[in-house]
This record gives C-alpha cells, structure tokens and sequence, in this order.
C-alpha cells in the first residue's frame, strides 16, 4: 500500500504527528511519502497512491488558507479516492471539528473521500505558552494515540468528528482571518533586537518578508502561521495588532518538570480533561484487546 501525506504546519506541531504516522506506517512496511504544502506538488500524481492523508493546524475553526488553496490545485480524481485528515489545534473544544467542512466540500469535487479524521492538542503558538509539561502531556498522548489511528486508517474503520449544527456558516464567518491575516501582516515590525539573522525571511512559507535597504520588511501575503516570531532567536518581532498573544520560542516536549509552574491551568481546564481521559480509555480500550 502506498500513502502520501501532505501538510502544512507553521511552528512544528503537526509536523511532529505527521512524523510520527511516518514512523508507524513504516513500522508496519507500508510505503510512505511526505509533501510539504509550501512546496511545489509537481512531482506527485494522487493516482499513484491508495491513501491520501492532509494534515494541518487549525486556524480560526478553519484550515490555514495555504491548505485550501492547495486543495483546489489538485486535478479531479478518476477513481474515488479515500482521504484521511490530521489536526492539530491548541485547544480541545469540539468547535475546533468545523475546520475540516471546506477542505472536505472541495476534495469531493476532486472525488476524493473523508473516511477517518483525527485531531491532536497541542500546544499553542498563539494566545499564550502552554507550559513545557503540558506540552510533554499533549505530545505523549499524541504519541501512545497514533499508532491505534494508524491501524484504524489501514483497517479501513472509518473515524470521523461530529460537526456543530451550522458549522459550514460558522466556519465561514471565521474565515475572516484569512483577510485579517493580510492585513495584520502588514503590521509586522522588528526591534532593535533584531540581529538581521534573516531567519525569518527564509522560513516564511509564504515568501512575505524581505529585506530592504537594510531593514526587514513584511508584505500582504502573511497566512498567520506565527513561524517567523516563533522561532525568531532575539523574539524581535511584533505580530502588529496580536502582539500580546504572541508566543516565541520552541517547547521542550521531551522533559516532564516537577518545578514548573503552569500559568494557565484553569483555562478550558474540563476540555482538556475530557480529551486526556477520551485518548486515555483509547489507548486502554486497545491495550485491553
Ligand atoms: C492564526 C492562528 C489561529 C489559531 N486558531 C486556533 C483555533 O481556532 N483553535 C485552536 O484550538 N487553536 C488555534 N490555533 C493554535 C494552533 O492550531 C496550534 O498551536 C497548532 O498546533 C499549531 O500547529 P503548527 O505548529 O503545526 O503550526 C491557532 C493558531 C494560529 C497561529
């Protein structure tokens, strides 16, 4: 069996699941390939593959506008292809499951299929840090749930999230962030603590910044992926009118800290509950068999 995966993740999160699936479709010989969305797909034919898996992080209760159009590059299937989706999102709620209804509107137009949908907490790189532990909390618990998703996928069972009624009308309210991402781009600045290091210019999906005359300059084609204040060494950037949310720095996913102090721990506190204990009694139920 053959399986592509195309995704998109702007600071990291899906991308570990992504490889993950990699690491567990491979421990069971299947044949895997991966394409990075910002990419050119020239490469591929979708005919040449028995699976079709997206992955992505959710912005907004929506996919990040670089996925979607994605999707509508893609040539119309002959035969009926199954797709799988992954997401990836910083909050548990239900409301989050919306983000998908479009990018499934136009697979089917490209006779292709949703049978099995999965969405992954992790943490956000917006809003505000999750503390390292949640983060080794959420990553351990993605990692003990994939390999049961995997099989489900190959076993062809199908898993999919349940909608909230309106979710189509929902979403598309919320895709308003598409457009306040352009023009909130535009607001992007660097510091004086900026060392001119240009990582952020060669990490940008979208090719938005440049620099010019000596002075880093963003453009209107940012896609909120938060990749270049994230990882930005000095944490020079100012995200314009989010600034207050913005999150800097990678999460230490591999280490639990007994010291650490979680700032946040009351927000959406049963949301996060419900998914643990849901993904717990998985990985229990499974064990059990
Ligand atoms: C612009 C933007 C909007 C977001 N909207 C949501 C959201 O609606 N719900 C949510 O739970 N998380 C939201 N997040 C958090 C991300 O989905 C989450 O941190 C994700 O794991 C990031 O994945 P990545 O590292 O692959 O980009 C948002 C993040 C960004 C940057």
């Amino acid at each position: 069996m053959k399986i592509l995966i195309c995704y998109f993740s702007g600071t990291g999160n899906t991308k570990k699941i992504v490889d993950k699936y990699k690491e567990e479709f491979e421990k069971l010989s299947i044949e895997i390939t991966i394409h990075k969305i910002e990419e050119p797909f020239f490469n591929y034919n979708l005919d040449d593959f028995d699976l079709f898996g997206l992955a992505y992080p959710i912005h907004a209760f929506n996919a990040p506008s670089i996925v979607l159009n994605f999707l509508k590059t893609l040539p119309k299937q002959e035969n009926k292809k199954r797709v799988f989706i992954l997401k990836t999102s910083g909050e548990p709620l239900s409301l989050n499951n919306i983000s998908s209804l479009k990018a499934i509107k136009i697979l089917r137009k490209k006779n292709c299929y949703l049978t099995n949908e999965y969405h992954y907490v992790m943490p956000y790189n917006i809003i505000f840090r999750h503390s390292d532990n949640m983060a080794f909390k959420m990553w351990d618990t993605a990692q003990n749930i994939i390999p049961i998703d995997c099989l489900e996928i190959l076993n062809n069972k199908k898993a999919k999230l349940k909608h909230v009624f309106l979710g189509s009308f929902i979403a598309w309210i919320f895709r308003i962030e598409f457009w306040g991402g352009r023009f909130n781009g535009k607001k992007y600045k660097v510091n004086e603590k900026c060392i001119k290091c240009q990582r952020c210019i060669n990490f940008c999906p979208t090719h938005n910044i440049k620099i010019e005359n000596g002075k880093i300059c963003f453009g209107r084609n940012c896609i909120m992926c938060m990749r270049c204040s994230f990882f930005c060494p000095t944490n020079a950037i100012k995200i314009g009118l989010f600034d207050k949310w913005k999150v800097n720095g990678p999460y230490n996913f591999n280490n639990y800290n007994e010291d650490e102090k979680e700032s946040h721990n009351k927000y959406c506190k049963k949301s996060y509950q419900k998914y643990f204990s849901r993904c717990e009694k998985k990985f229990e139920d499974i064990n059990k068999k």
